[in-house]
């Protein structure tokens, strides 16, 4: 079992889990890796043993548990803090996603897609205009997630640039101060948002909140305010990086780009196996409750345990030749949204923004190139959800 490996590490190649996991890879399905602290914790690296852990109950995501573990300096600013979802175990955690799934259906995510597909639509008539050229993080990437989501919520676009940058602090930002005061900043915006829609009520899923659960004492502000915040960043933060980093690897893979744009049917399955290969929520955090055996290893109460993704989704005994890009594998079982009763409420969402504008970026920009040395283009590191930072493209 390899006990030096450090974690989270950066990537060498932005659509890869970094080399230096590669040890992590040879002693599956449970290994021991060093924090920035220094703290040891387990990663789970297994396909089988991560699906069985991640629907354990005696592993918890309470984050204000003084044991639970912290990947970053700067996370450390966000425990002792209450957050919604992620941040409680049922049956707290269930009352909250009680509340959310019927706006998350696979229905209600269909009946959003005409709405997508003109948002899409009209972000490339936009770099149309102004091109050929563009920046496709700023230009494409961001904004589609972000429109959605603001609609989808009922938070105005026109305060975009706010809320993307103190979610831009939050997930990356210099210190556990900055962080601190990202939060701090999007608490006091969304507070002031969710009471105004006490008297002036819109129609977004807040509004549908405020007028409903709010009203009958089901939930207070405070629960409101901390869905809010996450909803609005992991609706944004995360699809955004799977469209910038989609488009660099398919333009990185002719190949499977040429057979894509000759069949755009399988849009669907290139969608799901871009989720597993690029696996960018890479690092799923729990601490142990209880013992727990498993794969011949036993984890004790307080031990912190991380997920990492992109080890688990390219395990061989569920993905052959798993560091090849397929859209012909059954992908469909990756934990790229994780599992157990933290599985992604938005991934209905989030496929259905990933496939239309990834499938109209190339349809309507059939020239679409990289403008930049691909080598030289920055990536985000390996502490945070992994995407692109930019991504300079011609047409
Ligand atoms: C491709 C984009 C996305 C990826 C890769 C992603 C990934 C994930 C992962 C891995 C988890 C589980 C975390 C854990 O168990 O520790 C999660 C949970 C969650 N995601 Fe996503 N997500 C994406 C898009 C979205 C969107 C569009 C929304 C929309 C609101 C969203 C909302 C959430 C919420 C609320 C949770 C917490 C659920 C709970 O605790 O019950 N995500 N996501």
């Amino acid at each position: 079992m390899s006990e030096a490996v450090a974690f989270p590490q950066d990537r060498t190649c932005p659509y890869h889990p970094p080399a230096a996991y590669r040890p992590l890879r040879e002693a599956r399905p449970l290994s021991r890796v060093t924090l920035f602290d220094g703290r040891s914790v387990w990663v789970v690296t297994g396909h089988a043993e991560a699906r069985a852990l991640l629907s354990d109950t005696r592993l918890s995501t309470d984050r204000t548990n003084a044991a639970f573990p912290a990947p970053t300096a700067r996370f450390k600013g966000l425990q002792n803090r209450r957050t919604a979802l992620l941040g409680v175990d049922d049956p707290e955690h269930n009352a909250q996603r009680r509340m959310l799934i019927p706006s998350f259906s696979v229905k209600r995510t269909a009946a959003l897609r005409p709405r997508i597909q003109e948002t899409v639509d009209r972000l490339i008539d936009a770099m149309e205009a102004r091109g050929p050229g563009a920046e496709l993080v700023g230009d494409f990437a961001l904004p589609v997630p972000s429109m959605v989501i603001c609609a989808l919520l009922g938070v105005p676009y026109e305060d975009h640039d706010f809320f993307e940058e103190q979610s831009r602090r939050l997930l990356r930002g210099p210190s556990t101060a900055d962080v601190e005061d990202a939060l701090e900043r999007l608490d006091a915006y969304l507070e002031g948002l969710i009471r105004r829609k006490r008297t002036e009520p819109g129609d977004g899923l807040l509004d549908e909140l405020v007028s409903t659960r709010l009203a009958a004492g089901e939930t207070d502000v405070e629960e409101l305010v901390s869905l809010a915040a996450i909803l609005l960043i992991a609706g944004h933060e995360t699809t955004a990086n799977m469209i910038s980093l989609g488009t660099f690897t398919l333009l990185r893979h002719p190949e499977q780009l040429a057979e894509l744009r000759s069949d755009p049917s399988l849009m669907p399955e290139a969608v799901e196996e871009l989720m597993r290969f690029l696996s960018i929520a890479d690092g799923m955090l729990r601490v142990a409750t209880r013992e727990i055996e498993v794969g011949g290893a036993t984890i004790r109460p307080d031990d912190g345990v991380v997920f990492s993704t992109s080890v688990i989704n390219r395990d061989e005994a569920v993905f052959a030749d798993p560091d090849a890009l397929d859209w012909h594998r059954p992908a469909r079982h990756h934990l790229a949204f994780g599992f157990g009763i933290h599985q992604c409420l938005g991934q209905n969402l989030a496929r259905a923004e990933m496939e239309i504008a990834l499938g109209t970026l190339f349809e309507r920009l059939p020239g679409l190139r990289l403008a930049a040395d691909p080598d030289r283009i920055p990536f985000k590191p390996g502490d945070t959800i992994q995407g692109m930072l930019e991504l300079p493209v011609t047409w």
